[in-house]
């Protein structure tokens, strides 16, 4: 596996791979299984699997957070080099940013909405980084997961207004045994917190069998609002409930579409998201 930190020594390798098709999973590092399952997926379909590790400052609007964010390169290549990547492009920020980007990218009623609302720019910082990173490695197919739903709407839009000519590929979310979605942000859970952390699933699936009775979404929110209150070490960002393909806000469950339902938590000073789709 070739570890490279410079867009020059990544571009000049990827070119003799033009004819060959390259699979390419953008990450922040601090890889858990969730990643691994998604270079599985590349090294299965692709001749060649690229993982950029780069944790991006543009998306990041809160600086404390971006502080902390994990940052665990070495344990991340041997992650890799175990799941059969072969090109690890890991640049610094100096690399990507020599100067910050002057366009602004504005994903319209996704800014509006959950993570667009709560953190305002996140998505102009994720679209201008994975641009750039599309335009390094010139991949076939891409490959992101489903915990981040509303990124992959973004990257979907990125795609499309832009052109890119690649495929892009979404993967279920891998959770622990208790239900919590594997996240890098995980690793910083207190062992208090950790053991609360799947409560975040359990008020999904609460939303969810309360919605397939037939209960209306206003009253659901109500009732996992009622349920948080037994677990007040959880400050709820939001709890939405969408159409799936629109993420746009519903009064109940349509049996012919596919709702999503989707959180936002602190809990013990980390942010968590998590959704289901039923
Ligand atoms: O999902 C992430 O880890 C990041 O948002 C991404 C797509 C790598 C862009 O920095």
């Amino acid at each position: 596996m070739k570890v490279f930190d410079t867009i020059n020594e990544t571009e000049n390798h990827l070119k003799s791979f033009q004819n060959k098709s390259i699979g390419f999973v953008p990450t922040m590092g601090a890889l858990h299984e969730g990643h691994i399952a998604l270079i599985k997926k590349s090294v299965a379909k692709n001749d060649l699997t690229v993982c950029s590790i780069f944790v991006n400052p543009t998306q990041f609007n809160n600086p404390e957070d971006l502080k902390k964010y994990p940052r665990t390169l070495d344990e991340d290549c041997k992650m890799l080099e175990e799941a059969g990547c072969d090109v690890v492009f890991a640049p610094t920020a100096e690399e990507m940013y020599p100067n910050l980007p002057q366009i602004k990218l504005n994903f319209g009623y996704l800014e509006e909405i959950m993570e667009g609302k709560f953190r305002p720019g996140h998505f102009n910082g994720v679209g201008i980084v994975v641009a750039k990173l599309f335009n390094i490695v010139k991949p076939n197919k891409t490959y992101f997961g489903q915990k981040d739903i509303q990124q992959v709407a973004v990257i979907n839009r990125l795609v499309k207004d832009l052109s890119f000519d690649l495929e892009m590929i979404v993967c279920d979310t891998i959770r622990e045994n208790d239900g919590l979605a594997m996240s890098s942000r995980n690793r910083r859970l207190s062992k208090g917190a950790r053991d609360l952390a799947p409560k975040i699933y359990e008020s999904l699936k609460l939303g969810e069998k309360l919605l397939l009775a037939g209960e209306s979404t206003e009253s659901v929110k109500s009732k996992v609002s009622e349920f948080y209150l037994n677990y007040p070490e959880f400050e709820l960002e939001y709890y939405e409930i969408t159409d799936f393909e629109s993420l746009e806000s519903i009064s109940e469950h349509n049996p012919k579409r596919r709702t999503a339902i989707i959180i936002a938590a602190h809990l013990g000073g980390v942010r968590l998201i998590d959704n289901h789709v039923f």
